[in-house]
């Protein structure tokens, strides 16, 4: 009898650890991804919109046609172009957001198209500290890296952050302007550290191979890939099939968003993929 309310007592205890090692776990799962925010996302998308507009004193003032509406009284304190390689990105300040905003133009879809299955095969190592064997396009990182947008983008940031205050950083863009955004949360994260730096990016290509990727979410953890089902860019297959080491993958977190409207502006539910970065349920 003695020892079967020894056995029960064991068994309690052994369950009581379970629970709380599970417990455990689930709080270091979401330290580890923070939670998709639709709303942010809904502004954030405005943001990419607005980049793609030509007119520059109307994008500096910020009387241009896209805006308005979610970022009305936005503070723009620095646009970048780069006539030569067609880039254009903009730092400025949101108010409500309590954030500097940075913003990507991406290209015209056929063209990106086209311009990723040409430089696919194209490869750089990635040897950032902390980072084995990552591999990256090419064209995507030097469009950021090794142009005026590197400096520009950090010159806006310090003097952003000159004026307002230590405020977050949210990196957006669409198409190659979200690859470009994902660089430079890399970036921005490697200089100003964690927690300071998010992005989310709106139908962005794979930009690296499974290292890179994995080693992209741990520097970067609050890092949204947004796709939706009619956009070409984030579908362009893998290729694993025929070049294994060549593979490039997307990095986790990504939110597929149903039911688009007009352009890339989000309208419908969305359903928020595994961390894999591949959920074959999701944007593949
Ligand atoms: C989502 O983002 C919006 C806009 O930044 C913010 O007002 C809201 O508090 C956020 N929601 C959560 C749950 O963090
Ligand atoms: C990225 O740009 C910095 C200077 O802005 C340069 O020092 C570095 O070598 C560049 N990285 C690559 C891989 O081209």
């Amino acid at each position: 009898m003695e020892r079967r309310w020894w056995m029960l007592l064991m068994i309690i205890m052994c369950l009581s650890f379970v629970g709380s090692s599970a417990r455990g776990l689930e709080i270091m799962h979401k330290v580890h991804s923070p939670l998709y925010n639709h709303t942010l996302a809904t502004i954030l998308v405005e943001y990419a919109s607005a980049v793609y507009i030509s007119d520059l004193t109307d994008l500096f003032t910020w009387t241009c046609s896209r805006c308005d509406g979610l970022t009305k009284g936005f503070e723009v304190v620095e646009i970048i172009v780069d006539v030569q390689n067609c880039l254009q990105a903009f730092v400025g300040v949101a108010d409500d957001l309590d954030a500097i905003v940075i913003a990507f133009r991406g290209t015209q879809e056929t063209s990106i198209q086209n311009w990723i299955e040409d430089l696919f095969w194209k490869q750089l190592d990635f040897d950032y500290p902390g980072c084995t064997d990552g591999k990256v396009h090419h064209g995507f990182f030097n469009a950021y890296n090794n142009t005026v947008v590197r400096s520009g983008i950090l010159d806006g940031v310090s003097r952003a952050r000159e004026i307002y205050g230590d405020l977050k950083i949210m990196v957006t863009g669409h198409s190659m302007g979200g690859a470009m955004a994902a660089f430079c949360g890399l970036d921005l994260e490697l200089i100003y550290g964690s927690e300071n730096v998010q992005v989310m990016t709106f139908g962005q290509p794979r930009i690296g191979n499974a290292a890179f990727a994995s080693y992209y979410i741990s520097v970067v953890p609050n890092t949204f890939r947004v796709t939706h089902e009619h956009d070409m860019v984030p579908h362009l297959p893998p290729y694993y099939q025929f070049f294994p080491q060549k593979t490039y993958h997307h990095f986790p977190r990504e939110v597929w968003v149903y039911n688009l409207g007009l352009g890339f502006l989000i309208y419908e539910v969305e359903k928020i993929c595994d961390d894999s970065g591949e959920d074959p349920d999701c944007s593949r």
